[in-house]
């Protein structure tokens, strides 16, 4: 089984390889253009690319989602050599008693990284928006020693988090497919205690021997360009994984 997603997946994301499938929803109700309200984000609707959704927001195309198909490219032997995971935990800084959420948690590949570093007393929320990851998350949690994993079944503009309940929100290789990008920062933003921290972490577009697709890539200035909008100071950026940048903000 698991070599049969492997293929399903192969280059999934990589420069050379096939489109994303399908985003897990796309409400028909919700036009991709100007929201209602007057602070809402503006989306625009553009000519859909091939790994994209048709729909931009401050001047990038959204990604689309990773589907669950692609659950064994997060799982590969690979990965830590690749994007060194290890060095991200550290630059984290967890401590025992936090509560850490994992946006877009997929399989669970931090989210059971994490747990332990925060226990004991600590949880990690693992919210995913597609219900086949989050049923993974579910087997993952009932494993002995990752107690302190919650799953949370996101909604596409909501991830589901109580407001000022997190120390941490973390999202790795997510940000750039959240179909409403505005709203879940929003929330987050909510979701996160005074003084919390939000870390963004994405392949880095402005280096092209980076060996992922355009849209599933973000510059630095991307990200705080749309960070800016919401209540969020940029504390620093971490630049020692080999792919990835790691940034990193605290709530106003
Ligand atoms: C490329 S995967 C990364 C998974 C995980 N962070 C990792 O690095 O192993 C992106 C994940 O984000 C999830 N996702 C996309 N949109 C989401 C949303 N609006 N709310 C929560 N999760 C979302 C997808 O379902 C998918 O599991």
């Amino acid at each position: 089984m698991r070599q049969m997603l492997s293929l399903a997946v192969v280059g999934l994301l990589l420069t050379t390889g096939a489109a994303c499938s399908a985003p897990p929803s796309s409400p028909a109700a919700t036009p991709a253009t100007a929201q209602a309200s007057a602070d809402a984000p503006v989306y625009t609707t553009v000519r859909r690319s091939a790994d994209g959704i048709g729909k931009a927001y401050q001047g990038r195309e959204i990604s689309a989602v990773m589907g669950w198909q692609g659950a064994a490219w997060l799982e590969r032997e690979e990965r830590e050599r690749e994007e060194r995971g290890s060095v991200l935990l550290e630059e984290l800084d967890l401590q025992p008693g936090m509560a850490v959420a994992d946006v877009g948690a997929g399989t669970g590949y931090y989210a059971r990284r994490m747990a332990p570093l925060v226990a004991p007393g600590g949880k990690v929320y693992a919210v995913d928006v597609q219900p086949q990851m989050v049923a993974i998350l579910r087997e993952l949690a009932a494993r002995p020693g990752l107690a302190g994993i919650v799953p949370v079944q996101a909604q596409v503009a909501d991830p589901k988090l109580a407001p000022e309940s997190v120390d941490l929100a973390l999202m790795v290789d997510v940000y750039h497919e959240l179909e409403y990008p505005h709203e879940v920062l929003q929330a987050l933003v909510r979701a996160l205690k005074p003084g919390g921290r939000l870390v963004f972490v994405e392949y880095r577009a402005e280096d092209e021997t980076v060996p992922i697709k355009p849209l599933h890539k973000m510059s630095e200035a991307q990200i705080r360009k749309e960070a800016a909008l919401h209540p969020l100071v940029w504390e620093r950026t971490a630049d020692r994984l080999p792919w990835q940048h790691v940034v990193v903000f605290r709530k106003r």
